[in-house]
């Protein structure tokens, strides 16, 4: 088989990159060791807050906030070309204070969002009361982030799965990429299904891109790869009843259109240990009822875990490797599903241009 591009991992990321790659007319293989978006992408909250994410790197703050702004036109075009309706709410977010100690912390956080960039402003309880119901009791106020949105990553994938076979890229899933030989001209790439040629090869299989071994060249500063597990439990409420994202230090509540609330989340690094505690469940819904009254002693309808594309360098690896036919997008942490049309658009592009290709 032979390809312009060969894609290593077909979650949001990886299927981005291959529908833009494909839209502008070159052949892409795009392989997964499991199902097309079955991993991290199907595990996601969808969260599209660079208010919660952002951090203290300037650099990360205005990339997020770069494919926040590109998530309006991406969505439409996705849905539109996809014919699939994408759950897509540009809710903002609120984080709750409890006393004035967290408040001033929260202030702290917000002037450095700001200073990046994010809008955000402080609201009294009657402010927050007149945008958000059913609150708890003892709020000492709460910044609000009106930009911050989310999106269902599974209609997400659904979408992307229909306009990659419309744009005639081949989809192998099931079919694991074991190694990226850039020793040539262009790759050679070993897959579970034989042996792949193409013109250039992009790394993308999140928090199993530790596994695939590189040959020719070693990965740029050799940024690691591991999986950051998180738990998210799912409650009904009525369509609406939350308004924007709340959020708790560790703990976010967010609502879909259908009226679906997911509540995450959790953090740990225990390899691919996909063992589901009912302690930590449990802990988990006490933390979202403590933000949403109505959750209490409601009972849970869904409940998962999934693994975050864990990486220790501060940003996720993105581009080519020196001058090689490889090209990294792995490691998006906590923000796969926000970078991705971003990353799709930068990668793509680079791809195209080291191509010679229009
Ligand atoms: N982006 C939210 C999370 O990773 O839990």
């Amino acid at each position: 088989m032979v390809f312009d591009v060969v894609i290593a991992g077909a979650g949001i990321i990886g299927s981005s990159i291959a529908w833009r790659l494909a839209q502008r007319g070159l052949r892409v293989g795009l392989f997964d060791s499991r199902t097309m978006g079955g991993g991290s992408s199907w595990a996601g909250a969808g969260m599209l807050a660079p208010g919660g994410e952002a951090g203290d790197d300037r650099d990360f703050a205005q990339q997020l906030l770069s494919s926040l702004r590109a998530w309006p036109d991406f969505m439409r075009e996705l849905s539109e070309e996809s014919g699939e309706s994408i759950d897509y709410v540009a809710c903002g977010a609120l984080d709750f204070a409890f006393s004035d100690d967290e408040l001033a912390k929260l202030g702290r956080r917000a002037a450095r969002n700001e200073s990046f960039g994010v809008r955000v402003e402080r609201l009294n309880v009657p402010e927050i009361r007149s945008i958000a119901r059913d609150l708890p009791e003892g709020l000492a106020g709460a910044y609000h982030y009106p930009d911050d949105a989310i999106v269902d990553p599974r209609d997400v994938m659904r979408a992307l799965r229909r306009v990659c076979d419309r744009c005639g890229v081949s989809v192998f899933e099931g079919c694991a990429v074991r190694m990226i030989d850039t020793g040539g001209n262009g790759v050679r790439v070993a897959t579970d299904g034989g042996q792949v040629c193409a013109e250039a090869a992009v790394l993308s299989a999140g928090a199993w891109s530790g596994e695939i071994e590189i040959k020719g060249m070693p990965l740029p500063s050799s940024p690691d790869s591991y999986p950051v597990k998180g738990y998210l439990v799912v409650h009904e409420l009525a369509a609406g009843t939350l308004g924007p994202i709340r959020r708790r230090e560790g703990t976010y509540v967010l609502q879909r259109s259908s009226g679906r609330v997911l509540s995450g989340s959790t953090e740990e690094r225990s390899g691919f240990d996909s063992s589901f505690s009912e302690d930590m469940a449990a802990d988990l819904e006490k933390r979202a009822a403590a933000l949403v009254p109505a959750l209490r002693n409601r009972a849970r309808v869904d409940a998962w875990i999934g693994f975050r594309p864990g990486t220790s360098a501060p940003r996720p690896a993105e581009g080519r490797c020196g001058d090689s036919a490889l090209w990294v997008a792995y490691g998006h942490y906590r923000n796969g599903i926000l970078l991705a049309p971003q990353t799709a658009e930068n990668v793509s592009r680079g791809i195209i241009a080291s191509l010679g290709r229009r």
